[in-house]
């Protein structure tokens, strides 16, 4: 029995069953296309309006500083990533890697909390589109009807509440819009993602340069403000508080490696996706945050469109682009959901083609290459708790499920490096062990510090997972019935 859990599947028959018409799914991504899809997945909530909250309430312009502390901890994550995307290009990412390394209950284990992560991020990110969309019908003298236009129920004070809505529609209306792209095939989903990231990119890049000119010095004295008395509340302790909290921001390249199997050319062109995009985002984030806080004191950042706020304290040098700005945000939530959706129907793709999951996951439609059942599957889930729980609370699993999985691909480096040393590795992580050592160690200080409730519903979640694992993956693993 004991051996059974922790059978590993040998990494040349992992490659060798993906090359055999690579799983039916198709190679056509491209290096930008990747690149575009890393940026279309991490752009999103986190620059749109964390952005403020974050400078208002933990470290002020220094901001800046926790989005390079953030940035470093993600390339650390990145660099592992990026080795294993290259050496592994299957459509499982961590979960096959942790196959291979760890066996097949922890593979189960990370592929779980894989789709905790995207399910959560995908759900999340549909609410805060949700939100921006109602706004901007509400600016055009559009009204949704309030029980279709927020979430069902509520978590407060006094425990589960009903809020008298009937379902989050539009938050529904984005989750099944992009399932019916991905459905559509894989280039398909990235020609319409390379179209939404020029337009974020573009407006973000209309806000830093036009921003620049109306920068009031003075906004940045004292650059790192001191700190309150209380540990995260500004001074160095608050720009540490503030690298946790814009670490949201950064989430999304790790979805780029579900993806492997349908790039043209994964050896090279993964590490590259992986790891431009994230230098792109950082260079973005560090900028906008640099204009931001010029424009605004930051003790007055802390509201849902900081970049609008800021745009509007412009006075009316910059009122034309506050349209495109939320348009921006808008068309920049929507990829992120695309690419957190795509990574969702992979890993129910892969995991189902191992046995753990039924069978009819992993089948794909001959015509456009997609697993299409596993894409309606991702979007009746997603859409379900998009559609009636609210942000907070979808919000809180997704950081602690990416740390989980960051750590995990951090660790099992250092691990296949020592078990399985002459292995083709077409990138390597530099100086290991010390990047990925350093990477799951600032993962789990991280995860650490979150609230003991987000630690309570990821144990109730594991235990559904084993639940699901002991009376039927076990059963029917196509390792174990070999
Ligand atoms: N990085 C993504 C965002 O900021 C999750 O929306």
């Amino acid at each position: 029995m004991i051996n059974q859990l922790f059978k590993k599947k040998d990494i040349s028959t992992v490659l060798a069953e993906s090359a055999k018409g690579n799983g039916g799914l198709r190679r056509s991504l491209t290096a930008t296309n990747l690149v575009a899809l890393g940026i279309g997945a991490i752009v999103g909530t986190g620059i749109f309006v964390i952005t403020g909250q974050a400078a208002a309430s933990y470290a002020g312009p220094a901001l800046t500083i926790s989005f390079l502390i953030s940035a470093l901890g993600c390339v650390m994550a990145g660099l592992c990533y990026a080795e294993f995307a290259a050496m592994i290009p299957v459509a499982g990412s961590v979960y096959s890697y942790s196959y291979t390394t760890m066996g097949e209950i922890l593979a189960w284990f990370i592929g779980w909390i894989l789709i905790l992560e995207y399910l959560f991020a995908c759900s999340s990110v549909a609410v805060g589109w949700s939100g921006y969309m109602v706004s901007l019908l509400h600016g055009w003298g559009i009204d949704l009807p309030q029980q279709i236009a927020y979430a069902t129920f509520d978590h407060t004070d006094k425990g589960w509440i009903w809020t008298g809505s009937i379902i989050n529609f539009p938050a529904v209306f984005i989750v099944s819009t992009v399932s019916a792209f991905l459905i559509g095939g894989i280039k398909q989903s990235a020609f319409i993602n390379n179209v939404i990231v020029v337009i974020k990119v573009g407006v973000i890049l209309l806000f830093i340069g036009f921003g620049l000119s109306y920068i009031n010095v003075s906004n940045w004295h004292p650059y790192i403000p001191e700190n309150t008395g209380e540990f995260g509340e500004f001074g160095w302790s608050g720009i540490l508080r503030g690298a946790g909290v814009v670490f949201y921001a950064y989430l999304g390249f790790d979805a780029l490696s579900t993806a492997a199997q349908e790039a043209k050319n994964p050896q090279k062109d993964m590490p590259k996706g992986i790891l431009i995009s994230l230098l792109i985002c950082a260079l973005l984030y560090v900028s906008v945050t640099a204009v931001l806080t010029g424009i605004v004191d930051y003790r007055e950042l802390n509201v849902a469109a900081p970049i609008a706020l800021a745009i509007d304290r412009t006075g009316e040098g910059l009122a034309w682009l506050s349209p495109l700005i939320k348009l921006g945000a808008i068309a920049g939530l929507s990829s992120v959901i695309l690419v957190m959706m795509l990574g969702q129907s992979r890993i129910y793709y892969a995991i189902s083609k191992d046995g753990l999951l039924p069978k009819i996951f992993s089948k794909v439609n001959s015509k456009h290459g997609v697993p299409n059942n596993a894409t309606v599957f991702a979007c009746i889930v997603t859409g379900i708790f998009a559609g009636l729980f609210p942000l907070h609370v979808l919000s809180e699993l997704v950081s602690i499920g990416t740390l989980m999985a960051f750590t995990i691909v951090c660790i099992s480096i250092i691990v296949l490096r020592k078990t399985q040393p002459d292995l083709k590795r077409p990138f390597k992580t530099p100086l290991v062990p010390f990047v990925p050592l350093l990477g799951a160690a600032i993962c789990i200080m991280q995860m650490v510090a979150l609230p003991w409730s987000t630690w309570a519903r990821l144990i109730g979640w594991t235990i559904i997972g084993f639940i699901i694992y002991f009376t039927y993956g076990i059963k029917h693993s196509k390792l174990n019935n070999k």
